[in-house]
């Protein structure tokens, strides 16, 4: 379900769980494809690498969005705790999404690194499970309730358009 009858945007809570999904499809995809190239992946790294490139900045604009949009509201809403443990969580992502990019950049000629690469992977989807399954069913539920309706439009526009800003990064991006 994306949309209602009369065509009217999907909830907040949709459409970012949709993001989850997507972006959980981009890294599967990028690990499936490592693994079906036996004699290591065809084309530059911008091409073999393009799932993962693309489901990362997904990630980052989708954290971006969050932080700035989402639980700001939902902070004040009371769910202080809650919160604290969404954005440490974002900070272990974006460290993780750091060091694959890192990898990407120094190692993706070494066939030897793609294991790693791999690794590092699943990890994040390890790190990707723990923090959706919380985030949707505590965070998201409330997501529609307590942001204003501006904020929300703001929120729907940025989902359809939307950029991170260049240099941005996540507010427990270091430790
Ligand atoms: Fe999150
Ligand atoms: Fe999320």
């Amino acid at each position: 379900m994306t949309e209602t009858a009369n065509d009217q945007p999907s909830s907040v809570a949709d459409a970012l769980t949709r993001e989850h999904r997507e972006i959980d499809a981009g890294i599967e995809a990028f690990v499936a494809s490592m693994g079906a190239s036996a004699g290591g992946p065809a084309g530059t790294v911008s091409e073999w690498a393009a799932p993962l490139l693309v489901a990362m900045t997904a990630l980052r604009r989708h954290i971006y969005l969050e932080e700035e949009f989402v639980f700001p509201p939902i902070r004040d809403g009371g769910l202080v705790m809650a919160i604290m443990v969404m954005l440490r969580e974002h900070g272990e992502l974006w460290r993780a999404m750091d060091e694959l990019s890192d990898l990407l950049e120094t190692g993706a000629d070494d066939p030897g690194r793609h294991e790693e690469l791999v690794q590092r992977c699943s990890a994040m989807l390890d790190l990707l499970e723990a923090h959706n399954s919380k985030e949707e069913p505590i965070i998201y539920t409330r997501a529609d309730a307590d942001l204003p309706a501006e904020s929300r439009a703001e929120l729907q526009e940025f989902l359809r358009r939307g950029r991170m800003p260049d240099g941005w990064v996540c507010e427990r991006a270091s430790r």
